[in-house]
């Protein structure tokens, strides 16, 4: 497979300068479409991804292609200028960014009603629910998972998918580009963003040296923070001791930590009794998708006392919750993606490379080049032909 000769090389100006922003330094999306595009007309597409604008770009492409969009964003992350610019731009876009679970699982449920023909799925939610009996489009075609979460999800499903499902995050080039460099970047970004904090000196603990948490603690060494990493995997951790950080467990690493940096994916890897080591003023932020890796919600009940300490209007941006002990906690955003709710998401070009993988993988499912049944990686020849463009474009 090659990239051929683009048929429309840019997209319109949006007007939105974010959007428009993010269009300029996303050529390799572009050359995709113009590849795959064709394969999209008179499809629907139903969406659940960060509702941001790199996601507005290719959307609007999916749109110029004469695609039908139903979007709903991940949680917590929807900026609501790009939500109601797709909204503007014909897309129908579902929820807000201050929706709550409940409110959420309604958004995923309206965007499976309304029956598209192909899912683009960031969580691994849309697909569970079409696995679970959700009435399908006649024609429905298959779906793409986007995270390491929603990838572990989909393989875990008791009802495996009858379908082709593509996990983006089963790519080396998105685990490369995006998950390491992509997110070292952005969460630290956010991370700085939300507290202002200095970084030289910094103690930082990152648990889980996985791509995403060896981009933040690389990202946060070169800038000068004292790093430490927990990671159960013993290749992991030596992984990590190998790139010059100090490896420890959660009850030697915690009582140090100014910063705590949740890369897990998983889960409860933090109950109270961990968090009720870290020092007073201590300074929590996730980094998976989702916000369940410290129990945040023992320590709020457990709070002789809790202060909200943001100058946003974002109600959790910054929660401080003062321990019997007289230690205060402090929480950015619910530990949601900091990157996200603080900062402006991945970078660009990192997205470029994401939603690239995304479309050409839809784009092999509609064309009828994914003629399989089950969960499975990106199709080699789409990371060749990608791979063989990124190098092209950044050399
Ligand atoms: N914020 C973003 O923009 C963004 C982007 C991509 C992925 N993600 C999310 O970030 C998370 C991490 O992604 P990844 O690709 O690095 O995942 P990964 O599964 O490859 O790595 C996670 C690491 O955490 C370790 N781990 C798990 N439980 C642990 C525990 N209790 N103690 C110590 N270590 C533990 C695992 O051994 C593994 O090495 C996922 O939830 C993913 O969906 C976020």
């Amino acid at each position: 497979m090659t990239i051929t000769t683009p048929q429309q090389t840019a997209l319109p100006r949006s007007g939105d300068p974010d959007t428009d922003w993010a269009a300029r330094s996303m050529p390799l999306l572009a050359r995709t479409m113009n590849e795959f595009g064709p394969a999209f007309a008179g499809l629907h597409l139903g969406i659940c991804l960060h509702l941001e604008p790199k996601t507005a770009v290719l959307c609007q492409w999916l749109l110029a292609y004469g695609a039908t969009v139903t979007i709903t964003g991940n949680l917590g992350t929807t900026d609501p200028r790009t939500a109601e610019l797709l909204a503007a731009q014909g897309a129908h876009v579902i929820g807000g960014r201050d929706d709550d679970e409940q409110a959420h699982a309604r958004n995923l449920d309206a965007v499976v009603e309304r029956r598209p023909d192909l899912i683009l799925d960031n969580g691994g939610e849309l697909i569970e629910r079409l696995t679970e009996g959700a009435v399908r489009s006649f024609g429905f075609l298959g779906a793409t998972e986007e995270t390491t979460t929603g990838g572990t999800r989909v393989r875990g499903l008791r009802n495996q998918p009858d379908f082709p499902v593509i996990v983006i995050n089963d790519s080396p080039l998105k685990l490369l580009v995006e998950n390491e460099y992509g997110v070292g970047q952005s969460i630290v970004q956010g991370f700085m963003n939300a507290t202002n904090r200095m970084l030289p000196a910094l103690r930082a603990v990152v648990i889980g040296f996985g791509p995403c948490g060896k981009g933040v603690a690389d990202t946060l060494r070169a800038l000068g923070a004292r790093v430490t990493v927990i990671e159960r995997d013993p290749f992991r951790a030596l992984e990590a001791i190998m790139s010059g950080h100090r490896v420890e467990s959660i009850i030697e690493a915690l009582p140090q930590a100014e910063a705590v940096f949740l890369s897990t994916g998983r889960p409860g890897v933090l109950s109270l009794e961990d968090l009720r080591l870290l020092p007073d003023g201590a300074i929590i932020a996730g980094v998976g998708h989702q916000p369940d890796e410290a129990d945040i919600a023992g320590l709020a009940a457990n709070a002789t006392e809790t202060v909200n300490l943001a100058s946003s209007t974002d109600a959790d941006a910054r929660i401080a919750y003062r321990l019997d002990s007289g230690k205060e906690i402090i929480v950015l955003h619910g530990t949601k993606m900091v990157n996200l709710t603080a900062a402006k998401g991945n970078p660009i070009e990192a997205m470029d490379l994401g939603l690239s993988l995304q479309a050409a993988s839809l784009g092999a499912i509609a064309l009828g080049r994914a003629a399989f049944v089950g969960v499975e990686s990106v199709p080699e020849e789409i990371n060749q032909m990608l791979a063989t463009g990124l190098v092209e474009i950044l050399r």
